[in-house]
């Protein structure tokens, strides 16, 4: 039997956090919709102690989601945690995050502790949120610079003192992804009662590298992974969650796990965050970018045609996309050309001639750049009506 892999989604948290101006509520509940309706298992939908807004949005997403689960994230500070669960108190069920630098560089010049100190506080955290609820994620933060024995030993101490997630984040971006796996193999390895909690991941994307960091921690055991629709969060961003999602579908025949997530919706979902968002989509990015699904070189647009597994790995319709499949430029072929007109309803040889088509798209293209449908018509039209133009 598959596992499963548990999908938490911090655009509303760690994606929101790193825009120019915060969302109003209205905007992060539509989001949170369309998250629930994507059917990521848990929301990240704020830090509550940060502002009153936030505090007040977290209240009424609280409320409205019904089948994801909420999530609020608080320093180790007794008023952060007090005021996680009270915006969340109306929901059906809620999880308190909690977090913690770990790395020598976080402890010694952001917190002014050493690591016993840290030890302590993260004990003393985790116990007053387990009085609100027994679903408690604990973070190292700056996991991927920490000292390795340190990290096992507050994983151990924090799931004995009731958190049943560890997130280990790479908090700047700053692992390889064989380093970021070695580091998940170690803690199992390593950590007594570490099958008690499950492993999560959040990796950032200052090197480019955290899909790629995400994909192998999950190899190595990480059972939720962290991430933003898009790809939208602090500097470079978050692990862009469509993209691991779609890497364990696709590949599956690796990773064998299961999601929730309901893939058709998997487009519609990018396409609010970055409305709302006001963040556009690079044409080229993976998954959801306008040029993902379309074929613009000649060899390549006759090979999707004999069979679109020659070139594509994934159907757009899977994400939910109407297929668009070809791109008409001048580096198109006759297939292609004969494609369009076919969808047009073209069909046979004498309804036009391909050859004068073909070279009078190539004119066009040419000077054009991309040709359309509406093209191809009005040139054979032209073709054919010669004499009367
Ligand atoms: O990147 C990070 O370390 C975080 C934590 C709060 C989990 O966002
Ligand atoms: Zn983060």
């Amino acid at each position: 039997m598959n596992q499963q892999l548990i999908i938490f989604d911090t655009t509303l948290r760690d994606g929101e956090q790193s825009l120019q101006e915060s969302l109003s509520v209205e905007k992060k509940l539509k989001i949170a919709f369309a998250l629930e309706k994507l059917g990521v298992d848990i929301i990240e939908v704020g830090f509550p102690i940060s502002s009153p807004g936030d505090f007040k949005s977290i209240c009424i997403i609280s409320k409205n989601i019904k089948t994801s689960k909420v999530c609020s994230l608080a320093r180790c500070i007794d008023k952060d945690i007090d005021v996680a669960a009270e915006a969340m108190k109306n929901a059906d069920y809620f999880r308190i995050h909690i977090f913690l630098g770990t790395s020598s560089l976080h402890m010694e010049s952001k917190l002014g502790r050493t690591f016993n100190e840290i030890v302590e506080m993260a004990v003393r955290s985790i116990k007053r949120a387990r009085k609100y609820t027994d679903d408690i994620e604990f973070s190292c933060e700056d996991a991927g610079r920490t000292d390795l024995d340190n990290l096992c030993r507050i994983v151990e101490i924090a799931i004995s003192s009731g958190a049943t997630t560890i997130n280990i984040p790479d908090t700047v971006g700053y692992t390889i992804p064989s380093q970021f796996q070695d580091i998940i193999t170690s803690l199992y390895r390593k950590v007594p009662n570490i099958d008690k909690a499950v492993i999560s991941i959040h990796c950032h994307n200052d090197l480019g590298m955290a899909v790629a960091n995400s994909v192998s921690a999950i190899q190595a055991g990480a059972r939720q992974v962290e991430g933003t629709i898009n790809g939208i969060g602090e500097r470079a961003g978050n692990a862009s969650l469509e993209e691991v999602i779609m890497a364990i579908k696709v590949r599956n025949d690796i990773f064998k796990l299961n999601t929730n997530i309901k893939y058709k919706e998997i487009y519609n979902t990018s396409q609010i965050v970055s409305k709302i968002c006001n963040i556009s989509i690079p044409s080229n990015k993976s998954i959801v970018g306008e040029n993902v699904f379309t074929h613009s070189s000649g060899i390549h647009q006759d090979g999707v045609l004999k069979n679109r597994e020659n070139y594509e790995i994934i159907i757009p319709e899977t994400i939910g996309l109407k297929s668009k499949l070809l791109n008409l430029t001048s580096r198109s072929g006759r297939a292609a050309v004969k494609h369009y007109m076919s969808n047009m309803g073209y069909l046979e040889d004498h309804d036009y001639n391909l050859n004068n088509l073909y070279d009078s798209f190539l004119k066009l293209s040419d000077r054009k750049g991309r040709v359309f449908d509406y093209d191809l018509e009005i040139l054979s039209f032209s073709n054919s009506n010669s004499e009367l133009l």
